[in-house]
């Protein structure tokens, strides 16, 4: 099954339900592309093993890895941990995730500030790119367990919206208004 994605009704309530506006607005692989969001389905049953795997870290130079076992028992501060995934923010570097077990939501924010819902699964793979604006909450299933990959030392420093003045936000801004200017061009 390919990954589903959709935009996402404004909406406090339950983080965990699928949120879909009504009608239905699914969005496609390209349009995640263009906001630089990266995707693989991968074999998670024997990930140290799997050819495919090893070249995406090979070529994207993602040495670094660990597991985030997303339950109450293996994780220290829990409750705190994910409340502060589900604020909005950005990171300096890339959130890669390798999800092997259960289920989850990545949001992004589109090029119109629009929330975007992400259906991550086991098998799924996904890349947030530097300075996107976005979120990570469980679905109803309550369980996820993760790979977070990293190209060397590890960071995972959150930096809640706004941060406009950021660095790394404004770079993804630019490269985003140069993909549009290159889409714009072919036409
Ligand atoms: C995060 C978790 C989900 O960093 O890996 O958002
Ligand atoms: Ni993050």
């Amino acid at each position: 099954m390919a990954l589903q994605a959709w935009y996402m009704e404004e909406n406090k309530e339950d983080q965990t339900l699928p949120h879909h506006c009504n009608p239905k607005e699914h969005v496609s692989l390209s349009k995640l592309a263009e906001l630089g969001v990266l995707y693989w389905h991968l074999n998670p049953k024997d990930y140290e093993n799997d050819k495919e795997f090893q070249t995406i870290r090979q070529t994207r130079g993602y040495n670094y890895m660990d597991l985030l076992d997303l339950c109450p028992e293996k994780v220290e501060n829990y409750e705190e941990k994910l409340k502060n995934f589900y604020r909005e923010h950005i990171h300096a570097d890339e959130e890669i995730r390798y999800c092997l077990e259960g289920s989850g939501y990545f949001d992004v924010r589109d090029k119109d500030d629009r929330w975007i819902r992400i259906w991550i699964k086991e098998g799924d793979m996904i890349v947030l790119p530097a300075g996107i604006y976005h979120r990570f909450t469980l679905d109803t299933t309550n369980y996820v367990k993760l790979l977070r990959l990293f190209v060397g030392e590890p960071v995972w420093t959150c930096y809640n919206r706004p941060q406009e003045e950021h660095p790394s936000r404004k770079e993804y801004i630019k490269n985003l208004s140069e993909k549009v200017g290159v889409a714009l061009q072919a036409y």
